[in-house]
This record gives C-alpha cells, sequence and structure tokens, in this order.
C-alpha cells in the first residue's frame, strides 16, 4: 500500500516493472487523468498500451497516449496502426497482467457486462484472462441507476475488480459520487492486485510431469500421450506462490520454469528413484506425471531390425510409485491424479484409497495434450469439487488451493 509520496519506493518499481498494463480510456471527461495514469505507470516500470474508444477520442489526442507510454495507441480494431503493432491485438490482450479502464463510463461497464464486444476495448476486455480494474467516472443519478448497480454486481462476480468512483465536483458541475478515483488511488489498487500472493512461502513441494519412456530398444520406446502441461503449471504456480519446487519430468517438448528445481527422467524406474531420493522433507507430493504400467520385460541392446517375422513384446509391471509413497506416507500430503476413460469418479475414490492418498485429481482422456482440462477434485473425506473447464496454468491455482484447505 502506497499513497502520495511513496511514488519512488523501489520495490514498487520491481512490482510493476515488466508487467504489461492495458489501460482502456473511454469518454470520460476525467481521460485527462488518464495521462497522468499511463505516464505513472511507465515511470513505476510499466509497459503501458493505451486502449480508447472513439468518444475518447475526443477529449484527448492518442497522441498523447503514444508520447506518454512510448507505444502505438489502439483506437479501432481494423486500423492501419493496429495492423502495425508488433503483437495482434489478441495477444496482447493475452500478455497483459491487467487491463485498467479509466475512466469508465456507464456505457462501457454495460457493454463489458452483457459480454458485447464491438470495438478495440470491448473486444480485449472479452478476450483477456488478465486481471481487470474499472475505475468508473459518470454523472451520480447515472451512478445510482439500478441498471447500472446491476451491471457493476454482475462484473463484480465475474472477479472485475473496482476503484472508486469518489465523491467530488463532476463534470456537470454538482458536487456528488460519481467523480473517478485519483490516479494515485488508482495505481495503490493495481499494486494490490498485482502483489503476488505468497501464500505457499516456506513449503517444500515435489511434482511429477511428463509421460515416462519405456525402451524397448535404443530407438523405440513405449510411451503415452502425456504433454507434461498440468504438472509444469503445478510447479510454475506453486513456485509463484513462493513454494520452494522440485520438479521430476519424463520427457515433454516444454520449457522448465526458471524458478524450480528441474529433474531429468526417462523410464518409470528413473521417476521411481529420482522421487525416492527427494521426497524426504517435502510437505506436498504430486505425482501428474503419467508414469507407465507396464514396460518391455527386455530391452534389446541394439536395434530390433526389421528383416524379422514380427516381434513379440512382453511386458513386466512397472513399480507403483504413488502406491508406495502412500506405504510411506510421514507429513507429506499425497496428491495422485487419475485419468480414467470410465466410471472417473467411482475409480478415482477406489485409487484415493488405495494409494493412501490426501486428494486425487481425476479426469478423462480429454485432457490430454490440452492446454485446458475439466477436473474433479476428490478428498478423503469425500468432498468432490467440479471444477469448470479452465486452462491448465488457471486449473494449477486451484489445485493449490483446494491442497491448501487440507
Ligand atoms: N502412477 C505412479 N506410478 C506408476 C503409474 C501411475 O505413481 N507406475 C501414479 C500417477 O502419477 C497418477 C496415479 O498413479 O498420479 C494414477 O495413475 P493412473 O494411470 O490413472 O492409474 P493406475 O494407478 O496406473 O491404475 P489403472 O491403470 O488401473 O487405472
Amino acid at each position: 500500500m502506497f499513497g502520495h509520496s511513496d511514488f519512488g519506493n523501489s520495490d514498487l518499481i520491481n512490482m510493476l516493472t515488466k508487467k504489461t498494463i492495458i489501460l482502456g480510456v473511454t469518454g470520460g471527461i476525467a481521460a485527462y487523468k488518464s495521462c497522468t495514469l499511463a505516464s505513472r505507470l511507465k515511470d513505476l516500470g510499466a509497459e503501458v498500451w493505451v486502449v480508447m474508444t472513439d468518444a475518447a477520442t475526443k477529449l484527448v489526442g492518442p497522441q498523447t497516449f503514444r508520447t506518454l507510454t512510448g507505444n502505438p495507441v489502439v483506437t479501432d480494431l481494423f486500423s492501419q496502426e493496429i495492423a502495425n503493432l508488433p503483437v495482434p491485438h489478441i495477444s496482447l490482450a493475452e500478455k497483459a497482467d491487467l487491463i485498467v479502464i479509466a475512466p469508465a463510463t456507464a456505457n462501457i461497464i454495460g457493454k463489458i457486462a452483457y459480454g458485447i464486444a464491438d470495438d478495440a476495448l470491448t473486444t480485449i476486455v472479452m478476450a483477456s484472462r488478465a486481471k481487470k480494474l474499472i475505475a468508473p467516472a459518470m454523472n451520480a443519478n447515472m451512478w445510482r441507476n439500478q441498471i447500472v448497480k446491476d451491471n457493476v454486481r454482475k462484473l463484480n462476480e465475474h472477479d472485475f475488480h473496482f476503484v472508486g468512483p469518489v465523491k467530488g465536483k463532476l463534470a456537470c458541475g454538482e458536487d456528488d459520487m460519481g467523480r473517478m478515483s485519483e490516479p494515485e488511488e488508482i495505481i495503490e489498487k493495481i499494486e494490490e492486485l498485482l502483489k503476488p500472493n505468497a501464500d505457499l512461502a516456506g513449503k517444500t513441494f515435489l511434482i511429477t510431469a511428463g509421460g515416462t519412456r519405456e525402451a524397448i530398444d535404443p530407438i523405440r520406446f513405449i510411451g503415452n500421450r502425456s504433454s507434461g502441461k498440468m504438472g509444469f503449471a503445478l510447479a510454475e504456480a506453486a513456485a509463484a506462490r513462493g513454494a520452494k519446487v522440485i520438479l521430476i519430468s519424463a520427457p515433454t517438448s516444454l520449457t522448465p520454469p526458471e524458478t524450480v528445481t528441474m529433474i531429468n527422467v526417462i523410464s518409470a524406474k528413473d521417476m521411481y528413484e529420482a522421487v525416492m531420493k527427494h521426497r524426504h522433507d517435502q510437505d506436498v507430493i504430486i505425482m501428474a506425471a503419467a508414469a507407465a504400467d507396464f514396460r518391455p520385460k527386455i530391452t534389446f541392446w541394439q536395434k530390433v531390425k526389421k528383416d524379422r517375422d514380427g516381434l513379440q513384446l512382453e511386458l513386466a509391471n512397472t513399480v507403483d510409485i504413488l502406491k508406495d509413497l502412500g506405504n510411506l506416507k510421514n507429513g507429506s500430503k499425497l496428491i495422485g491424479f487419475a485419468v480414467e476413460t470410465e466410471n472417473l469418479e467411482e475409480n478415482a475414490r477406489e485409487k484415493l484409497q488405495k494409494k493412501n492418498l490426501d486428494l486425487i485429481v481425476a479426469n478423462d482422456t480429454a485432457a490430454f495434450e490440452s492446454d485446458s482440462s475439466q477436473v474433479k477434485l476428490i478428498d478423503r473425506t469425500g468432498n468432490v469439487e467440479d471444477l469448470p473447464e479452465l486452462p491448465k496454468k488457471e486449473a494449477a491455482h486451484r489445485i493449490l488451493d483446494a491442497i491448501l484447505r487440507l
């Protein structure tokens, strides 16, 4: 938290450094204050992209924001300016850490609340999963209008945040409720929303990921469709929330997060050995890997040539890492995954019991290789939490929230 005099605080500069903030400016007279907001955000280290509605351009020239932010200003989805953007507007929406709309008119609030995307700003808001902050500015009677109130409530329910409005002198000359919050107050709220959540600080996590490979010969292996995305997302999310994370992964095409200790393995046996070596003193162990259940009984030392009459492979069971962890359990919370093609909940519950787990994440095979997943979280007390279909990065946070509640 900070006030007027704290703008030079170096911690805050760090907090906003490299953060991408989209500043949406709509047609309120307070648009001139958004110039101060844009330049202060930039001074604090943020990369600021301004998106203006048509009405806003009648109040402040886009050139002003262009100069203040050093970035092109988006006024129209089809303009030359947007065609020349180094990133297309949808990438901009995805890249943003936060979208702040200041000033926000009753009109933009209504449009967003009703899912209308008919200009650059509403389209970007709709396409973005970033945190969203709205700084309303309007006539007092408009702010008190039940329709506006309903829209604000609806947006609150959809995780939009609000700052202000406050009481003060309005464009119509009245001294009443509806004035946009001052830039300092808006920045204070942005800082609060971007503050990293450190609820896992001091906790240790061991997480496995990816599909193991069981060698047939030096070239060929038996594998599975796991991409490793869920395990990596969990590792990254736990580290972002302050945990110390060891990620043991079978081969994937993913870039390991810099914030975790990475251990690469290939087979289920390698994974078993690495997990057993590192399992001690872990607060939480999450087996998100698709460790193989079977391996070829014999691995050929040389490449098997094809000039033979077929090839019979005899498979042996691999060791069930999670089951062993369940048997050896002393203090760590143990989380497993269950991938099922039928009777999802029932089979997952059975695994939870059999493997002595604290929580099981059950999903069907649709999640394989996908960027999103829809999972059920089942704990020992029989509690079932049905998560909606979410990007794996968000599902990871929801799984961590559930682990924290165990
Ligand atoms: N698992 C493990 N070691 C193995 C196989 C699986 O630790 N050799 C773990 C997975 O990481 C996952 C959980 O066990 O957390 C469930 O995996 P799944 O393949 O769904 O179930 P299995 O226990 O293998 O049982 P089944 O094949 O009968 O469904």
